[in-house]
């Protein structure tokens, strides 16, 4: 993401200049930085509060305290031993949005810290962002339940992104992250082509990128 696809997405961020931005999985906030850095916007971005686990029960995201960018002896770190060595869960309170707080842009940034399939959104009036990334969880049902309340939440002319999409099929066999995302966007293809018209695959990115069209909507 940081390497490949981080500077598409600040690319559009600079483009668009989101007011009002939506991010589905903040992870350590990188993604969220990238807008907040490259435009006025306010970003609100949700996560697990205690992070993901993957299919083996184990932390989705961790990282070696000794190896890793903290500061050795951060006690907001959850952390456990292992082979001798203290991991760190990146993705739990307290390492959540990190790197939004270490460069101070707390003040544009609203965390919310909850399993997005139970996000209750009903206070926010339809078409309230001007952009939403799709990037917390990346199995099918997590997939379908971010895709439509970004549908919803996001303005005619805004933009819609979804991370981890790839149509090529050995990106799809080797990463399952991928699979994910593909199987609820061809799902959701026929709610998603009345909302956005035409959708695109930024090549060779693994962003895909749909702008609400209002003249579709409401045909
Ligand atoms: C790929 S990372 C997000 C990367 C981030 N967007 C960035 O730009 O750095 C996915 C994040 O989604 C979170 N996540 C996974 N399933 C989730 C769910 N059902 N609800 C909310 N967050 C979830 C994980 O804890 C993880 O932090």
């Amino acid at each position: 993401m940081e390497a490949n696809d981080l500077p598409i997405l600040r690319y559009l961020y600079r483009h668009a200049r989101p007011r009002r931005h939506l991010e589905f999985g903040t992870w350590e906030g990188r993604g969220a930085l990238g807008c907040l850095q490259e435009c006025d916007a306010t970003v609100w971005s949700l996560n697990l509060r205690e992070g993901e686990t993957n299919e083996e029960g184990r932390w989705a995201y961790d990282a070696w305290l000794d190896e890793a960018e903290f500061a050795p002896g951060n006690s907001i770190f959850t952390r456990t031993a292992r082979n001798g060595r203290t991991v760190v869960r990146t993705d739990a309170l307290g390492a959540i949005g990190r790197l939004v707080h270490e460069h101070g842009l707390g003040h544009r940034f609203c965390q919310i810290y909850c399993d997005s399939r139970q996000w209750d959104s009903s206070n926010l009036p339809d078409g309230f962002f001007d952009s939403a990334l799709i990037d917390g969880g990346h199995t099918e049902d997590v997939v379908t339940s971010d895709t439509l309340n970004a549908l919803r939440l996001v303005r005619t002319g805004g933009l819609i992104m979804w991370h981890d999409y790839c149509p090529d099929v050995t990106a799809q066999q080797s990463c399952s992250s991928i699979r994910g995302v593909v199987d609820a966007i061809h799902q959701l293809a026929p709610v998603i082509r009345r909302h956005c018209g035409d959708w695109f695959w930024i090549e060779p990115s693994w962003i895909l990128l749909g702008v609400r069209n209002d003249r579709e909507y409401e045909r």
